[in-house]
């Protein structure tokens, strides 16, 4: 089955998304990765302007958002950094994503509130993509990661999926393993420290789709079948408290030495950036796919969002 259309579509969480529509995007993504690799200026988004509306520090999402509007032809209103009250007023908002709607085809938001973008949707007159909402969800993230992991094994039923470090504050996997759950992996693994385990809804929501879960704070023990191994950085800015942030920050460390525990055909992702939970030894390990593979891959990925998404041929 094909999906219609994602024409005008807000990307908010990934449970936006249903099956046939994320094969539609990791079809096109496939297409935009041929069209930068042929070097063929495009012009498909000539004429239309995306506003990246960012109210949390970022350069991965941010450029990779801005290359892929560039690089399909369109114009960009580009506000990193802009500047917030700490208690985040939902009327400011509100006013200022309804004043980019109007000045835009579409508004990339990034805003330290769970549920913000959902606010601002409600407000803009265009389509709008989650690109972070605080502890939430990060769908275009989980897509890239997606698009990632396919690249490497056809039948994702059969593979062993394992996350660890900050799963409590962690965004890209709360939408990864949602996102995964359509695609029911033999298991997903579940590794951090204890005040750092994912939110119970999240936990019950995948194990509610079928998919065998297993949370364990034991690293080592779970390495060795392990197909997909995504680490994440502790989300210092989420916590309330330093101290508890410097006793968990480097529980979970992979090194030259813990990759001779992972299978050979494994690959380890990380959403980057990377503090010290990533030895930089590691990057030279083939199967470390962060670099190489999931940055050029969030730009095709956002390529296909925003073609998809704003142009009513696609
Ligand atoms: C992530 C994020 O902002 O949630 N970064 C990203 O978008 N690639 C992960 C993180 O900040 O740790």
């Amino acid at each position: 089955m094909r999906a219609k259309s994602l024409y005008g579509r807000d990307i908010l969480t990934i449970s936006d998304l249903k099956k046939d529509e994320v094969v539609l995007i990791l079809e096109t993504s496939r297409k935009m990765q041929s069209l930068v690799q042929s070097h063929k200026p495009s012009t498909l988004l000539t004429g239309k302007i995306m506003t990246a509306l960012f109210y949390e520090p970022s350069s991965r999402t941010f450029g990779s958002f801005i290359s892929a509007m560039q690089r399909l032809g369109g114009g960009i209103i580009p506000l990193q950094g802009v500047a917030y009250s700490s208690v985040v007023k939902g009327e400011t908002l509100r006013d200022t994503v309804e004043t980019f709607s109007k000045l835009s085809d579409i508004v990339v938001i990034r805003h330290p509130q769970e549920g913000s973008a959902r606010i601002a949707a409600e407000v803009s007159s265009v389509p709008v993509i989650n690109a972070g909402d605080g502890p939430g969800e990060h769908p275009t993230q989980a897509l890239l990661d997606l698009f990632t992991i396919t690249a490497h094994f056809k039948d994702i039923s059969k593979l062993t999926i394992t996350f660890a470090g900050d799963l409590l504050y962690g965004r890209t996997v709360h939408s990864l393993v949602a996102l995964l759950s359509l695609y029911q992996p033999r298991e997903v693994r579940l590794v951090s420290p204890n005040e750092l385990r994912m939110p119970p809804r999240r936990v019950q929501k995948i194990k509610a789709s079928g998919v065998n879960v297993r949370e364990t704070q034991n690293f080592e023990e779970i390495l060795e079948d392990t197909d997909v191994l995504y680490m994440t950085r502790v989300q210092k800015e989420r916590f309330d408290d330093p101290l508890s942030y410097e006793r968990l920050k480097d529980r979970f460390r992979i090194t030259g030495k813990i990759m001779k525990d992972l299978k050979g055909t494994a690959i380890l992702l990380h959403p980057f950036p990377r503090v010290t939970e990533i030895a930089r030894e590691v990057d030279r390990d083939l199967r470390a796919v962060y670099l190489r593979e999931q940055i050029p891959n969030g730009m095709y990925v956002r390529m296909a969002l925003l073609s998809l998404i704003l142009d009513s041929k696609q």
